[in-house]
C-alpha cells in the first residue's frame, strides 16, 4: 500500500468491485477522464471479478488496485487510511439473481454486511468533517419488486418490494446506506439502475451468456415462455451517469436509471439471434432455431422499468446508445474478444492476478 503523503492527487476516490462488468466501465472511464483523482479499485476477485477487463487501466499512474473482501473490515479501514479516501463508488456485490435462489448467504454477507462495512469505515473516517465526501451506492431497479405488463414504471417514490435474495440484500444495503444519512449525517447517493448489457458482462447474464452459446452453436435456454420484460441500458450510458451523479447528485437524494427500452426476453433473444447471424455471415434463421423455453426461474419477476425522468430533468443525462446499436456493438465486442470469453469458460481468467501482481 501507498502512503499518502503526496498531494499531486485532488480526489482518493475508492471503487469497489471494479474488477466486474459495471465497475470496470467506471475505473476506465474515471482513469481516463480525471487524471488528478487517484482511483483506488478494491475487488476481492470472485468468479465475477476479471482484471482482463482492466488492462488498459492497469499502467496509469492514477490507479491502484486492491485485492480485498468488502466484508473485511480491518482491511477497508486500512485501505480508507492508507488512500485517505474521500469518495466511495461502491458497485462490489452478488449480482446474479439465479445464485441468489441457491445460496442467498453469500448475498447477505456480501451485499449487506460488506456494505455495512464500508459504511462504517467511511464514517469513522470522515465523521467530524464529512464536506467535500461522498459515499455513493450502486443499486439496482429491482429493489422496487415486479410491475405488471403495462403497469406504470418504477419512480424515485415506488415503496421498496423485492422478491429475489439479490433483490432483498440490495434493498436492505440501500436502507443501510440511508441509515447512515439520516442517522450519522454521512453524504450519501443511490441511483437504481436497470439491466445493463455491453462488453465485459459475466456470461451467466441473458445477453452475454446467448451470445456465447449462439457462437457454439448450443441451445439458447428462454425462461418460463419468455414474456418477462426487462428495460435495458448500454453500460457506457450507466458509467457516464454514475460519473455525473458522483459529481452532480444532491447528498441524500435517490436517482433512478433507465434505457427507456423495454423488451420481452423472447424479442430480446431473437434480436440476439438475426443480429449474430448477420454478423457472423449466417443464413437469417440459424441461430433462432437454438431458441429453447425451459424451466422458469423461482419468483421471476414479470417486468421491470424505469422512470428516469428525475436524472434527465435534475442533471440532463439521458442515454446515447440506442438498443439496436448497442446490442451490435456488444455482439462484435464478444466476437472481437473471443479469447476474452474462452478464458472465462476454460477458468484462465483466473490466473490474471498472480500473473500481473505477484512480485509487485
Ligand atoms: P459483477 O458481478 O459483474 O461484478 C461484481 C464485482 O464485485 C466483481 O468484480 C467481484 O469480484 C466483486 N466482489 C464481489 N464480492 C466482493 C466482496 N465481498 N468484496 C470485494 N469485491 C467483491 O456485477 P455488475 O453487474 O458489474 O454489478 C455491479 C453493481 O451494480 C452491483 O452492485 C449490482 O447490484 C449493481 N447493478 C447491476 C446491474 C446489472 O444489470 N448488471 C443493474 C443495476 C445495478
Ligand atoms: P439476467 O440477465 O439474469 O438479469 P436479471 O435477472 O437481473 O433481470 O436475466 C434477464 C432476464 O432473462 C430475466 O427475465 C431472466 C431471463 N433469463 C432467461 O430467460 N434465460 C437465462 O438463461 C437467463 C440467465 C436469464
Amino acid at each position: 500500500m501507498n502512503d499518502d503523503n503526496d498531494n499531486q492527487f485532488h480526489r482518493n476516490i475508492l471503487v469497489t468491485g471494479g474488477a466486474g462488468f459495471i465497475g470496470s466501465h467506471v475505473v476506465r472511464l474515471f482513469v481516463r477522464k480525471y487524471p488528478r483523482y487517484r482511483i483506488v479499485n478494491l475487488d476481492k476477485l470472485t468468479y465475477a471479478g476479471n482484471l482482463a477487463n482492466l488492462a488498459d487501466a492497469e499502467n496509469a499512474p492514477n490507479y491502484v488496485f486492491e485485492r480485498a473482501d468488502i466484508c473485511d473490515f480491518e482491511r477497508v479501514r486500512e485501505i480508507f487510511a492508507a488512500y485517505a479516501i474521500d469518495g466511495v463508488i461502491h458497485l462490489a456485490a452478488e449480482s446474479h439473481v439465479d445464485r441468489s435462489i441457491k445460496d442467498p448467504f453469500a448475498f447477505a454477507r456480501t451485499n449487506v454486511a460488506g456494505t455495512l462495512s464500508l459504511l462504517q469505515a467511511a464514517r469513522e473516517r470522515w465523521e467530524g468533517d464529512f464536506a467535500g465526501k461522498l459515499f455513493y451506492h450502486i443499486s439496482t431497479d429491482e429493489v422496487y419488486g415486479a410491475l405488471g405488463l403495462g403497469e406504470g414504471l418504477f419512480t424515485e417514490e415506488t415503496r421498496y418490494a423485492p422478491h429475489s435474495p439479490y433483490s432483498a440484500s440490495k434493498a436492505s444495503s440501500d436502507h443501510f446506506v440511508r441509515a447512515f444519512h439520516d442517522t450519522y449525517g454521512l453524504p450519501t447517493l443511490i441511483t437504481n439502475c436497470s439491466n445493463n448489457y455491453g462488453p465485459n458482462q459475466f456470461p451467466e447474464k441473458l445477453i452475454p451468456l446467448c451470445i456465447s452459446l449462439i457462437r457454439q452453436g448450443k441451445p439458447l435456454p428462454v425462461y418460463g415462455t419468455g414474456e418477462n420484460v426487462r428495460d435495458w441500458l448500454y453500460v457506457e450510458d450507466h458509467a457516464r451517469a454514475i460519473d455525473l451523479v458522483f459529481h452532480r447528485g444532491k447528498a441524500g437524494e435517490t436517482y433512478n436509471i433507465g434505457g427507456f427500452n423495454e423488451r420481452r426476453n423472447i424479442d430480446l433473444v431473437k434480436t440476439l439471434c438475426a443480429t449474430a447471424d448477420r454478423l457472423l455471415g449466417k443464413p437469417a434463421g440459424t441461430s433462432e432455431k437454438l431458441i429453447t423455453f425451459v424451466r422458469d426461474r423461482a419468483g421471476h419477476d414479470l417486468r421491470y422499468a424505469i422512470d428516469a425522468t428525475k436524472i434527465r430533468h435534475e442533471l440532463g443525462w439521458t442515454p446515447a446508445v440506442s438498443f439496436d446499436e448497442g446490442i451490435e456493438k456488444t455482439i462484435r465486442w464478444y466476437l472481437d474478444n473471443q479469447q476474452w470469453l474462452d478464458d472465462i469458460l476454460s477458468g484462465n481468467y483466473r490466473d490474471y492476478y498472480e500473473k500481473t501482481y505477484s512480485g509487485r
